[in-house]
């Protein structure tokens, strides 16, 4: 390594619908966490490239075969291609922060990578093999507690992170949470969309609309409680363009999420020492894409109102609170925690 050779950190998360990574250099990047290669010699021909990832392989997915590498805060295992896009991702995600670059002068690279709680129980092993010669150190950790770690919040509180394929609860006691301390639904953004998805399709026959622009329409009006407003949207019928009203199926498809979130809040804090309820109630934080939906917080509160009331705060950046987390468990982290990794 030659003197100028650099050390870089960085925080990796892992995520269904988008991955972050965040960089001891200051560096942010996010990309959506698709990866696609071309389908044939034409399509190769057309984009000029062997793999693409993100938006730009959504966008031109008729000529690719595209892989959503995680699916209900697991990774998808089952075939060659399944294992490749995470490696393809997260490599792709170093080369986007300066990573790859710091290696190849001959400097080393440390990365703190943030799962879905579910997959730090089943995945670990294939996350570290994914990782194999992209990084000279690793940890794996959870990504409700690289968020928790990254807000300095880690006594008496709660993370709720709701992404896309999961909700990952994680109760912080001032250690490295265990188990008894973590829960995962598969209610989250994605299922949010399924059920928006079938709704439409109930209530409006003749519509043809795909899974890529319900998400689009719950993510610009999603709310629960009373509708800010009448929702439209513009959309062919049998071929016919045509207006329709959704505020009702925004409003029935966002109101599902609320009765598990709250129901497995509740479970976990009746589970915390009787003296300490309280404080973990007044500090139960928001994280992931889906706490931007308006009125969430609120409905927690209201379900904690029978038990003594408390308070929910939603993250100010849902998008980078994983990956600066792990960022700023990387910098904290002592050797002893690191694991080598072979090249
Ligand atoms: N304004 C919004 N209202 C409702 N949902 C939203 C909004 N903005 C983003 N989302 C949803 O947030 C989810 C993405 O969140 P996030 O990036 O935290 O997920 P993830 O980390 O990729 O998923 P997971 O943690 O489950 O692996 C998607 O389902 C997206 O549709
Ligand atoms: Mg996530």
């Amino acid at each position: 390594m030659t003197d100028s050779a650099k050390h870089l950190l960085v925080g990796i998360d892992l995520g269904t619908s988008q991955s972050a990574i965040c960089t001891s250099e200051g560096t942010r990047c996010v990309v959506d966490s698709y990866v696609g290669w071309p389908v044939d010699a034409v399509a190769r021909k057309i984009l000029g490239k062997e793999v693409l990832f993100g938006a730009e392989a959504v966008d031109n997915r008729t000529m690719l075969e595209v892989h959503r590498p995680l699916e209900r805060g697991l990774l998808k295992e089952g075939s060659d291609k399944d294992q490749q896009a995470i490696r393809e991702l997260l490599g792709h995600l170093l080369e986007l922060g300066g990573a790859a670059e710091v290696r190849r002068k001959g400097g080393k690279v440390r990365a703190v990578v943030g799962v879905p709680a579910e997959a730090l129980r089943v995945n670990k092993q294939h996350v570290r093999h994914a990782m194999r010669g992209l990084v000279d150190g690793l940890i794996i950790t959870s990504e409700p507690f690289a968020v928790a770690y990254g807000l300095d919040a880690l006594l008496h509180s709660m993370v709720v992170d709701i992404g896309a394929g999961t909700t990952d609860f994680c109760v912080m006691k001032g250690r490295y949470p265990t188990e008894e301390d973590q829960r995962t639904l598969v209610n989250a953004g994605d299922w949010v969309d399924e059920q928006l998805h079938t709704l439409l399709g109930e209530r409006h026959p003749g519509i043809s609309v795909s899974i890529h622009t319900v998400r689009e329409w719950k993510e610009k009006h999603s709310f629960i409680g009373e509708p800010p407003k009448k929702i439209t949207v513009s959309i062919p019928i049998k071929g016919k363009p045509a207006e329709i009203d959704i505020t009702a199926e925004i409003r029935e498809a966002c109101e599902s999420l609320g009765p598990p979130v709250a129901e497995a809040m509740l479970d976990l804090i009746a589970g915390v020492e009787s003296e300490y309820q309280e404080r973990v109630r007044n500090n139960v934080i928001l994280a992931g894409g889906t706490s931007r939906m308006p009125g969430l917080g609120r409905y927690l509160e209201q379900a904690m109102d029978e038990y003594g009331g408390g308070k929910v705060k939603v993250v100010k950046d849902p998008v980078y609170a994983g990956a600066n987390g792990g960022l700023a468990l990387a910098q904290d982290a002592p050797k002893a925690d690191w694991e080598k990794l072979p090249g």
